[in-house]
């Protein structure tokens, strides 16, 4: 059993009528579903937090360091610029996996660098909704290996 703390970052509250080109249709609580149904067959409790402040996600983060066995977090514009965020994930010694919807390397060149994948156990990048659940998967797979 492992528990998987799941943090969204800014503007993901708005998935589904954001830039749907970009980031698709799916609205954060569709995906979120995805993702308890995909923990329910593997035995892995999430809990899900949302936020468009740094300094949230980054208590979810401390509060959730002895629950959590693993962090999945999509940072969204964070990836780019978020020492703290960074500095959070290794304060925490838990193992993170980013990712993201689109295809991050693929975009403007600001979005091309993540201040965060160098602490992450790896990036999953430009899937789609789908890249939340190829995280999650490889998340339990590493915990389990
Ligand atoms: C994003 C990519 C980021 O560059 C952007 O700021 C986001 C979403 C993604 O999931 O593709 O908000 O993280």
């Amino acid at each position: 059993m492992s528990n998987i703390l799941v943090l969204h970052g800014p503007n993901l509250n708005a998935l589904g009528r954001r830039e749907p080109s970009i980031y698709g249709n799916m609205n954060l609580s569709d995906i979120n579903h995805r993702l308890s149904a995909m923990a329910a067959k593997r035995k892995a409790s999430l809990k899900f937090v949302q936020s468009n402040h740094e300094g949230v996600l980054l208590d979810a983060l401390h509060e959730n360091a002895d629950w959590a066995d693993g962090v999945l977090i999509n940072p969204a514009a964070f990836t780019h610029y978020s020492y703290a965020l960074r500095d959070g994930i290794t304060a925490v010694s838990l193992p993170a996996v980013e990712v993201h919807l689109s295809n991050i390397h693929a975009r403007e060149s600001f979005r091309h660098q993540s201040v965060l994948a160098a602490v992450c156990v790896g990036q999953i990048s430009g899937f789609g909704w789908r890249s939340y659940t190829l995280g999650l998967q490889a998340l339990l797979q590493h915990l389990s290996s």
